[in-house]
């Protein structure tokens, strides 16, 4: 049925990646090829070791990833500063205005991988809170409680009952990423606001469930924060990803660690999904029979929440069988260690087949 009914190919404007991790060094140097190769620009967090404060260092990260992009391909890194008890709010207006950042990532001290130096307290930062709001500048947030009490199943809808519904109070103006959501609380919190709140949704999100995670046996590539809840929350963000609704918009959250990090008695979280994504987020739209709204959710509404330019580059992406599929790597080398991609070895649906020049 869905070869009758599924068109070959789409033609969108080249889509962006609204969330992503690019690491730094041989790292760097092994990811960003995969996230230049789907994507025209993407917003690249900031919890480097140690996490990106200041405009310089910011700006010499930015100068380190134009530098790993492959030659012939246009990649634009987004910017974001890292929030500390201790910034200012000078600070963070200056980097705006110099546009060496176009937002600031909120992490809650020890929510998650390199968090160590985020926010102990909201009320803490809310002159800088206050400052962003003024400016128009995007708090792009990573919404979990870190009390170790709390289920961590529960992390993200207890952030929105403690923390993000006030700060939303306080702030009504101040344009708000939750980021990742993972939670039909959070899909149905981001819809009860005005649009200055928005949501990124991940590719692996909307495919697999926490069963992932133990499927015969303990599955450490599918570990990542906030961590997969059940299948009922798994639609709800199939729902609003393909509803329309311009405050959801595709970030991958991509974010890579070496194999034996994860393969690990305390494995790290996050999954390496760049090489993936895209085909990924695309077989989710043709289930969903809303392959006419993938362009709005993967290349128009994030760039109008940022209020930034849409990408002029037009792709087209085709639907492929098996035969022909390209498959994704099995391992990702990073100098003498790996990275194990989401769905390695298997055939990638779509694939982008015009323009012809982007490197495979
Ligand atoms: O799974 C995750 N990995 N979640 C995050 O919030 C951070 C990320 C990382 O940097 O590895
Ligand atoms: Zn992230």
């Amino acid at each position: 049925m869905t070869d009758i009914q599924t068109p070959l190919s789409l033609t969108i404007r080249r889509p962006d990646d609204w969330h992503v991790h690019l690491r730094d060094g041989d790292m760097l140097a092994a990811v960003v090829p995969h996230t230049a190769n789907s994507f025209a620009r993407a917003i690249v967090m900031p919890n480097l070791v140690p996490p990106l404060t200041t405009r310089a260092a910011v700006a010499a990260y930015r100068d380190r990833i134009r530098a790993a992009v492959p030659k012939g391909v246009s990649f634009e890194p987004l910017m974001t500063a890292y929030l500390t008890d201790a910034i200012t709010p000078d600070e963070i207006a200056a980097g705006f205005a110099e546009k060496i950042w176009v937002a600031a990532k909120l992490y809650p001290a020890k929510a998650t991988t390199n968090s160590d130096f985020g926010v102990t307290s909201i009320n803490g930062i809310m002159p800088v809170l206050e400052r962003m709001a003024d400016i128009g500048m995007p708090l792009l947030v990573h919404g979990e409680v870190t009390d170790q009490h709390v289920d961590i199943f529960d992390r993200e809808s207890m952030f929105i009952d403690t923390v993000l519904a006030l700060l939303c109070d306080r702030l009504p103006d101040l344009k708000i990423v939750f980021e990742h959501v993972t939670t039909a609380d959070a899909v149905a919190f981001v819809k009860s606001h005005p649009q200055n709140v928005a949501a990124t949704i991940t590719a692996h999100h909307l495919h697999i469930n926490r069963n992932a995670m133990f499927q015969g046996g303990i599955r450490p590539h599918f570990y990542c924060l906030p961590v997969a809840k059940r299948e009922i929350h798994r639609l709800a963000l199939r729902d609003a990803a393909t509803s329309g609704d311009p405050r959801f918009f595709l970030g991958t959250d991509s974010a890579p660690h070496l194999a034996r990090d994860k393969e690990s008695a305390c494995g790290c979280a996050g999954l390496f999904t760049a090489p993936s994504a895209l085909a990924a987020y695309l077989q989710v739209f043709e289930e969903e029979g809303a392959l006419d709204r993938f362009e709005g959710f993967a290349s128009l509404h994030g760039p109008a929440f940022y209020g930034l330019p849409i990408n002029v580059q037009k792709v087209t992406l085709a639907r492929v069988s098996d035969g022909q599929a390209e498959r994704v790597a099995a391992e990702i080398v990073a100098r003498d260690q790996h990275i194990v991609p989401f769905w390695a070895g298997q055939a990638l649906p779509w694939r982008i087949v015009e323009p012809a020049t982007l490197p495979a």
